[in-house]
């Protein structure tokens, strides 16, 4: 009797401090479930939580400085499905000061070897719109643990600067600048919006179909468009 066509598999593997992440792979995912792929997510969890907003002017600096040297941030276990093996695995995360944010470091350091050789990985990125050295520093962690990387996610946030750059450190330290009368006509929002989450949807459903039509190679397909990365 002929088996029935094996589902493609894909592991979200992601950290997400201000759920900006958390809302691209979750529109990702639903992309790729409409070609049927199987999508297994697995969020980093640190050891001791990371509270969101930091809260304090102090705090946001302090954090900004660690994280520009690499910090690393202890994180649970992950489970040990996440060692099977799968059509693709996408890793996912936002950039701290230039860098991968601490949990996916840690990931690396501890789990990197056996969770990423000979594995097809896929990275995505959530920035305010400086990834560039995060991306270098990841492709250079990915091949070192033998990944093999097939192309690159990159979504920035929509706002000009340098009022992009000011809106992110105040929403950090807990204020609310997309409320403040002097700041809100150049502010609208912090993070992604709606428009960028229905165009991760639309790379999910890309993906999703190249998957399932049996292409394992990735590289061809356009994630670098003015709505991603305006
Ligand atoms: C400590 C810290 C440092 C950051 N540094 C950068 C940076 O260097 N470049 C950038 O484009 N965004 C930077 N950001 C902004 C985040 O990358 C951005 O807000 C992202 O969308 C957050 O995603 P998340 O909610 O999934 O954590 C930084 C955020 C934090 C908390």
């Amino acid at each position: 009797m002929a088996s029935a066509v094996e589902k493609k598999k894909v592991l979200i593997t992601f950290f997400s401090f201000s759920s900006q992440t958390n809302n691209l792979i979750l529109a990702l995912s639903r992309g790729m479930e409409k070609y049927n792929v199987e999508v297994i997510r697995e969020r980093l969890i640190p050891v001791n939580q990371l509270r969101f907003p930091i809260g304090t002017i102090q705090g946001t600096l302090r954090m900004m400085l660690v994280t520009f040297f690499r910090k690393r941030i202890p994180i649970e276990p992950i489970a040990n499905h996440c060692f099977d093996d799968y059509d693709l695995i996408i890793l996912a995360g936002p950039t701290w000061s230039y860098n991968p944010s601490g949990p996916i470091l840690k990931l690396f350091d501890r789990d990197g070897e056996r969770l990423f050789r000979n594995k097809l990985v896929l990275p995505l990125i959530s920035c305010r719109g400086y990834w560039r050295l995060h991306w270098w520093g990841l492709k250079r962690l990915l091949c070192k643990k033998g990944a093999k990387v097939v192309n690159l996610i990159v979504f920035s946030h929509p706002n000009p600067e340098p009022w992009r750059t000011i809106g992110v450190f105040l929403k950090l330290a807990g204020r609310i600048p997309e409320k403040k009368s002097w700041f809100a006509g150049k502010y609208r929002k912090y993070g992604h919006t709606k428009k960028q989450l229905q165009e991760a949807k639309r790379f999910g459903k890309m993906m999703g179909k190249e998957l399932v039509q049996g292409g394992k190679n990735l590289h061809h397909l356009n994630f670098d468009t003015g709505i991603s990365r305006p």
